[in-house]
């Protein structure tokens, strides 16, 4: 049974608004939550591409959505053309990208992802690419690692866990999630009020590193236009402000290939932020592909 509860799900379905007949990438398919509103929505004759750059999230939202047919894909949505193509379909209606991780995947100790429980230090999402955090732990220098706690999770003490990593690597190697959540422990004092895990941040910004996940983006934020129809349209829900900087910023930068349909992120009611916490940071952004460069929508 899947734990993850999908966000901003009706907000998504009035903005995208997926038509029957349309085809629509869901481009980070998780446990497949999103896709099956999208599904009936665009019968009779739609197609749906699902993607997970995760075999094992893919294999769950294929359980899920049995019997269906929907075009499944191991892939990172960053290579979103390659895939295009291989499917000879040209450009699609709309694509959706719901960034992160899902619940499921923080709760399998296996994964590596959380402090909460301990487990190999991997935290890879797509555990056929990249090395796992263990990896990055031993082999980056002492600077590379603080500005990875700095940049990636704005952890004030970012300089101390480095050092100690560095110090605690040469006596031992910091292959689980457990030695490293203790370590930033001892580094990082609890903020006094707050709930929040002192590895918390720590472990947000070697999540990021180990998976590029600000690259990734980046990446697939450019090639959104072209694998897009005329006025196709792109659904981003982030859920921090590095990421949202990075949506933001690109569907600003390119104002004769789309136009934003909001110009302020939406976010989750209180009723929602209530019902499912993860989703009080989500910010959902929709861009629409202009008719033709030369002339840009007016509507
Ligand atoms: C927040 S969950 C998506 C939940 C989904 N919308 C639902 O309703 O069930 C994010 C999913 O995106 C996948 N993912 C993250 N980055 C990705 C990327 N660059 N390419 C493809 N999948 C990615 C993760 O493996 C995870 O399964």
């Amino acid at each position: 049974m899947a734990q993850h509860i999908s966000v901003l799900a009706d907000e998504v379905i009035a903005l995208a608004d997926p038509q029957p007949g349309q085809t629509v990438v869901d481009a980070t398919v998780g446990v497949g939550g999103h896709s099956t509103l999208i599904w009936p929505r665009i019968q009779p004759g739609g197609t749906l591409i699902a993607l997970d750059q995760d075999p094992t999230m893919l294999a769950i939202a294929q359980g899920h959505l049995t019997d269906l047919p929907i075009v499944w894909k191991h892939a990172n949505f960053e290579d979103l053309p390659a895939v295009l193509d291989e499917l000879r379909i040209p450009a699609v209606d709309a694509i959706l990208a719901d960034l992160g991780f899902c619940s499921d995947q923080m709760s399998d100790a296996a994964r590596g992802l959380s402090f909460q429980s301990d487990g190999p230090l991997d935290m890879r999402l797509d555990p056929t690419r990249g090395e796992p955090a263990s990896a990055l732990i031993r082999r980056l220098s002492e600077k590379e690692l603080a500005d990875i706690f700095w940049q990636y999770g704005e952890e004030r003490f970012s300089r101390r866990v480095a050092r100690q990593v560095v110090e605690t690597r040469k006596a031992t190697p910091i292959a689980t999630t457990g030695q490293l959540a203790d370590l930033v422990r001892r580094c990082v004092p609890r903020s006094r009020g707050h709930a929040i895990d002192p590895a918390t941040r720590v472990f947000q910004a070697l999540r990021i590193a180990v998976n590029d996940e600000l690259g990734a983006l980046e990446r697939f934020l450019q090639v959104v236009p072209d694998c897009l129809k005329p006025r196709g349209k792109v659904a981003i829900i982030s859920f921090h402000s590095l990421e949202d900087r990075i949506v933001k910023k690109a569907f600003r930068g390119m104002p004769n290939l789309v136009k934003e349909l909001t110009r302020k992120p939406v976010q989750a009611s209180e009723q929602e932020k209530r019902d499912n916490p993860r989703s009080r940071s989500a910010k959902l952004r929709v861009a629409q592909r202009r008719v033709d460069q030369d002339s840009p929508l007016t509507t």
